[in-house]
């Protein structure tokens, strides 16, 4: 990402879990903003040209042996600092206050009694709800230039200033960034234009321009393959870089014969009708279905698909000329996962490590055009770009596809059972408004037939299970209250309109212990 038109404000990441969300909420507010390490050095960090530093929370003590270090050069770049939890606690020892064991350890709600409105608490009510997650805390501010301006009943340095004026740090013990404290984006917004003097005016748009100029750039004359799945990431990686380099864009969709019903259709229409894309389309159910005969074993199952879909895209892309590049949606999260804060070292503003891997064999360079974007970011891209809100919006698909969904053997009449109650399920989840509520909904079909009357005979048909959930991150799920109404509605319409269904079931598991998929 080049920011150099846009403000910037880094996070030092010292392992909270909410770094990320820090990202997001400096993001939000129209200020480009990327996770560091904390090893890379102040020197590196100052030629990002910060218009501000924030230092998160970690899970460490500061005087614990190994906890993430902080480099006291980063208080004094002539940038304010805010520090959040341990980024409070590390930059408020490196000014000379002392850091201890709190008499409690403080998780949850507290409240804040702020004593001075004049900086960063200035829109703050007397008293507000704040969010604590903490075992150490400042306990003496020694020979610190440091004031307090917040406290809590247990906490008597909440939120401190510097009076140093080559060392302007604000710290708050508390969580600004997370949504149980309410004025959280309050202080956040007062750092960012009042006391860093940021413009906030990073916009989607503006990232678009700027990646197509960097693709432009980076790719030349040479040529780009870029595998589409009929999903989110690679969809919007394929919008972006058909506008950046339009014909030398070479799109790759594998028909697997796994996939849900129109899948196909609607890629084809968006990539080649709407966008004009080149777009190659590999047949291949019959030979993903062959692969998969007599495989009842789910990882037997993903282990075959996984090797045949390599195989057949490779066979694909190899008739697409001169090909350099292989783009795929690697996103900003992913790139976190894979380890950056072990290396960290960012050329320039981006974080490089090579996420997922690429076949060896395709022997291409990788292209990944979103990986500084969080997922609600690449959906809001995807708007601008003008991708269909349908796939827009998509909710996740495996790629083993149905065929972890049609239990037991997968064959050609259960898939199509399958995608027929499926469609009818997604239908009825739309119609109810219930489809942007929900995280993941899908029909599975079992491998056991029941019994069941029909008019005046008897009929020994299969079983169609509804799964839908909700959930923040896919680790953890709850299953979706939906409403009885809709569930009966979805219930008849497959028993009546599917041929072959004469019961429907409802999975109501959460993850742990159950899996979002069945298989
Ligand atoms: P589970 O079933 O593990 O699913 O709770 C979590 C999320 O991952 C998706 N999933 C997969 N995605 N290949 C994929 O690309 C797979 O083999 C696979 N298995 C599960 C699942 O749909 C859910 O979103």
């Amino acid at each position: 990402m080049t920011p150099n038109d846009h403000d910037v404000i880094p996070v030092i990441d010292f392992g909270s879990q909410t770094a990320q969300l820090i990202a997001r909420r400096l993001r939000e507010a129209g200020v480009f903003s990327v996770l560091i390490a904390p090893e890379m050095p102040a020197a590196e960090v100052a030629a990002l040209k910060p218009k501000g530093i924030v230092l998160s929370g970690g899970p460490a003590s500061v005087d614990e042996p190994g906890a993430p270090q902080l480099d006291p050069d980063l208080l004094r770049l002539g940038v304010p600092v805010l520090g959040i939890c341990y980024g409070m606690q590390a930059a408020c020892r490196a000014l000379g206050a002392r850091v201890e064991r709190a008499a409690r350890r403080e998780f949850g709600r507290a409240t804040l009694n702020v004593a001075d409105h004049t900086s960063i608490l200035k829109n703050l009510p007397e008293t507000t709800s704040v969010w604590m997650s903490h075992g150490d805390q400042v306990d003496h501010l020694a020979d610190a230039k440091l004031r307090p301006i917040a406290a809590t009943s247990t906490c008597p340095y909440a939120a401190v200033e510097s009076d140093d004026p080559d060392a302007r740090f604000f710290g708050v013990q508390f969580h600004p960034e997370v949504t149980h404290t309410p004025h959280g984006v309050d202080i956040i917004h007062q750092f960012v234009y009042a006391i860093c003097g940021c413009a906030g005016d990073w916009r989607m748009a503006d990232f678009a321009d700027e990646a197509i100029a960097r693709i432009r750039e980076q790719v030349g004359a040479k040529h780009v393959i870029c595998g589409l799945s009929g999903g989110v990431d690679s969809s919007v990686a394929a919008a972006l870089l058909h506008k950046a380099i339009g014909d030398q864009l070479h799109c790759v969709f594998v028909d697997t014969g796994l996939l849900r019903k129109n899948e196909r259709q609607l890629v084809e229409s968006t990539f080649r009708d709407h966008f004009g894309a080149d777009l190659t389309v590999a047949d291949a159910e019959s030979r993903f279905l062959e692969a998969l005969a007599g495989v009842t074993d789910p990882q037997e199952k993903r282990r075959r698909i996984g090797h045949l879909f390599i195989d057949v895209f490779d066979e694909a892309a190899k008739s697409i000329p001169d090909a350099a590049f292989l783009a795929q949606g690697t996103l900003y999260p992913d790139v976190i996962e894979s380890g950056h804060s072990a290396a960290g070292k960012a050329a320039g503003i981006k974080l490089h490590h090579n996420v997922g891997g690429l076949p060896e064999r395709m022997k291409l360079a990788l292209l990944e055009p979103l990986r500084d974007l969080f997922k609600d970011e690449v959906r809001k891209l995807g708007e601008v770009l003008g991708v269909p809100d349908q796939i827009v919006w998509r909710h996740p698909f495996p790629g083993p596809g149905l065929a972890v969904r049609c239990l037991g053997e997968v064959n050609r009449p259960s898939l199509d059972v399958l995608r027929e109650a499926d469609e009818i399920l997604l239908e009825e989840i739309v119609a109810a408004e219930l489809y942007r509520r929900t995280s993941q909904v899908f029909a599975v079909i079992l491998p056991v037939r029941s019994v069941g009357v029909m008019g005046d005979g008897r009929t020994y048909d299969q079983v169609i299970a509804i799964r839908a959930v909700e959930t923040q991150d896919f680790m953890t799920a709850d299953w979706a209250r939906i409403p009885f109404d809709v569930l009966a509605r979805i219930s008849n319409r497959i028993i009546n309109e599917v041929r072959g269904v004469n019961r429907v079931v409802y999975d109501i598991s959460s993850k742990p212990p159950a899996t979002i998929e069945w298989e």
